[in-house]
């Protein structure tokens, strides 16, 4: 599938302005492209119980899943307060488990106002799955 990347981004940006981030005041949106085409959309959502906090790419990873997709094809990630926010190891691992198998996530970061293409693997070589 040809990738849309600025889209994707964008659609980053619009939900970090939903960030729930009391507590760090750190905001993140993330984007996922699915194999269906959709694009889901999340954000960070902080606790009280700082532990409860679910970060902005598992928040648009698990709306995807629990909409019934299966396999992601694009994680954008972007915070208002950083140059590039990169995923987190958790969120790696999860971006691993709905990689499809003849394709690898792309992550789309922003540095400094330009897009940063990677594939999954070079965040996370070697990832875990059952
Ligand atoms: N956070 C994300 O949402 N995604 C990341 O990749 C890194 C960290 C959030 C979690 C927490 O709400 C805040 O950023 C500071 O760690």
């Amino acid at each position: 599938m040809n990738i849309d990347y600025k889209l994707l981004m964008d659609n980053a940006k619009d939900a970090s302005q939903n960030s729930y981030s009391p507590f760090s005041r750190f905001a993140v949106g993330a984007a996922v492209l699915a194999s269906s085409g959709k694009i889901y959309k999340g954000c960070n959502v902080e606790n009280s119980s700082f532990g409860m906090t679910i970060c902005a790419e598992r928040c648009a990873i698990f709306k995807a899943v629990s909409e019934g997709e299966r396999e992601i094809l694009a994680v954008a990630i972007y915070s208002p307060n950083s140059d590039s926010c990169y995923p987190c190891g958790a969120c790696r691992q999860v971006m691993f488990e709905f990689q499809k198998d003849d394709e690898e996530v792309v992550v789309i970061t922003e540095n400094l106002g330009s897009l940063e293409v990677k594939p999954l693997s070079y965040f996370l070589p070697c990832g875990f799955r059952i």
